[in-house]
């Protein structure tokens, strides 16, 4: 098959990197001249495990090219992927589609002939319908057809997730479109991944349904570990007692400093917008929202308490920077929210994240970065691990305690026991479980 995909942000360099593994001829097309540029070189914009060996290769194979030319891209191509950004809009934190609808014109404008265009893209409802109308106004070649293909993979894992989904969704309104896609997602149907075909509208609920049901079990887990912590119970045991119950089911129970990255922010508050739009506001949702929101602005509170009730002049060492492991992402991370209140509080800070540090350089100004975590925890009074990157998990917590002038570890991502913290001469302080220190 051959492939363009329009965008070349996580989403679309992952797909179009995987589906030229799969062995299609895939174009990826973007505006960013430099990004482009530095494709060709063999230079990734973002930082993904396995991303530039498999654009290597696939380059190299001949499988894998990039324009910033939309036209050349999509000639003669069987299905047009749209993988651009849809950022929740200034205001009223729906989706913004100009990206989505600019990149629909110009796809059809430049067909040559009839394909599929598929959007990849986090979409509202509906929005595949007025794709169609674009397409239409804009003279696009007589059987262009509109698919819906959510994409489900996660950061950090995005290769593993894309070549290995739970399941793939298709929303097609006609069968030849089915057939396509059918045919594009061949070899992963082969490896007996169910593909679900819907309805195009149906395709597009179901990516925000999943994400706010995922958001969901996050600020539940939350909101059981706040409780735990008051009357002595340990939210670890609690996720794992209730995730063997196979209605539940063991994934998305670990309670943390809430969850932020490019997705659950913004698809909650889109979901609530178009809920809102059509009459049936979800409330259960609106709550996860607020829940997690007040959770990110909260987790200042606990590194307070570890230090005995005020910032004031206090020295904090912060373990992670970006939203989760194994990216430098950093859009709605919890660090960020702890370490304005810690600033406000009039603390100083010193950060050290593995990758995320140039990300996160412009947008924590007044801290200090250092080049590991001793370095950080030098002098300081309290250390705070925001983020479980790998490495934290095995810090020599003796050597921390010696470094530091204070004792305080908050641990808001519980990759730690309190024995083996309290045996090093720190106090600890963990998410869901009784403060006894
Ligand atoms: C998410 C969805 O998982 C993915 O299916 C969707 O397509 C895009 O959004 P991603 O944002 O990459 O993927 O990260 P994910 O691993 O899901 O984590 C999101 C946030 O939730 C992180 O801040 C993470 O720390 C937090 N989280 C996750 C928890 O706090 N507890 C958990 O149990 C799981």
């Amino acid at each position: 098959m051959k492939i363009a995909m329009i965008g070349t942000g996580y989403v679309g360099l992952v797909s179009g990197a995987c589906f030229a593994d799969f062995g299609h001829d895939v174009c990826c097309v973007d505006r960013d001249e430099a990004k482009i540029a530095g494709l060709e070189a063999g230079r990734m914009p973002i930082w993904e495990p396995g991303l530039e060996d498999l654009v290597e290769s696939n380059v190299r194979r001949g499988r894998l090219t990039f324009t910033t030319d939309l036209a050349r891209g999509v000639d003669g191509a069987d299905a047009v992927f749209i993988a651009v950004g849809t950022p929740a809009r200034r205001g009223d934190g729906h989706a913004d589609l100009s990206y989505v609808f600019a990149a629909a014109a110009e796809i059809a404008g430049a067909l040559t002939g009839p394909a599929v265009i598929v959007t990849k893209s986090t979409v509202p409802v509906g929005t595949g319908d007025a794709i169609a109308k674009i397409l239409i106004d804009e003279g696009a070649p007589e059987g262009t057809l509109v698919a819906s293909n959510p994409e489900f993979l996660r950061e950090g894992a995005a290769i593993a997730d894309f070549k290995h989904p739970d399941r793939i969704v298709v929303g097609a309104e006609d069968p030849r479109a089915e057939a396509v896609l059918r045919e594009i997602y061949r070899p992963l149907f082969l490896n007996k991944a169910p593909i679900l075909f819907t309805g195009r509208r149906t395709a597009e609920l179901i990516k925000y349904a999943a994400n706010a049901f995922l958001a969901t079990k996050i600020s539940f887990i939350n909101e059981i570990a706040d409780l735990c912590e008051k009357v002595g119970a340990d939210v670890q045991e609690v996720s794992r007692g209730i995730g063997l119950d196979n209605r539940i089911g063991p994934k998305f129970l670990h309670a943390g400093p809430g969850y932020g990255g490019s997705c659950f922010p913004k698809d909650t508050l889109a979901l609530l917008r178009t809920a809102e739009e059509s009459g049936v506001p979800m409330r259960i949702v609106n709550t996860v929202v607020e829940v997690n929101d007040a959770r990110k602005s909260g987790m200042g509170d606990r590194v307070r308490e570890a230090v005995g009730g005020s910032l004031q002049g206090k020295k904090i060492a912060v373990l992670g920077l970006t939203f989760k492991p194994n990216t430098d992402d950093m859009r709605d991370a919890p660090s960020l929210a702890l370490i304005d209140t810690l600033k406000k509080g009039g603390a100083e800070i010193a950060a050290f994240d593995p990758v995320g540090r140039e990300q996160a350089e412009p947008l924590l100004p007044g801290i200090s970065f250092a080049d590991d975590s001793y370095a950080a925890a030098a002098g300081a009074d309290a250390l705070v691990i925001v983020t479980e990157w790998d490495e934290f998990r095995a810090l020599d917590l003796r050597r921390i305690a010696g470094a530091m002038r204070g004792t305080a570890l908050v641990d808001l991502r519980n990759i730690y026991g309190e024995d083996e913290v309290v045996r090093a001469g720190l106090s600890y302080r963990g998410i869901g479980r009784a403060v006894t220190s």
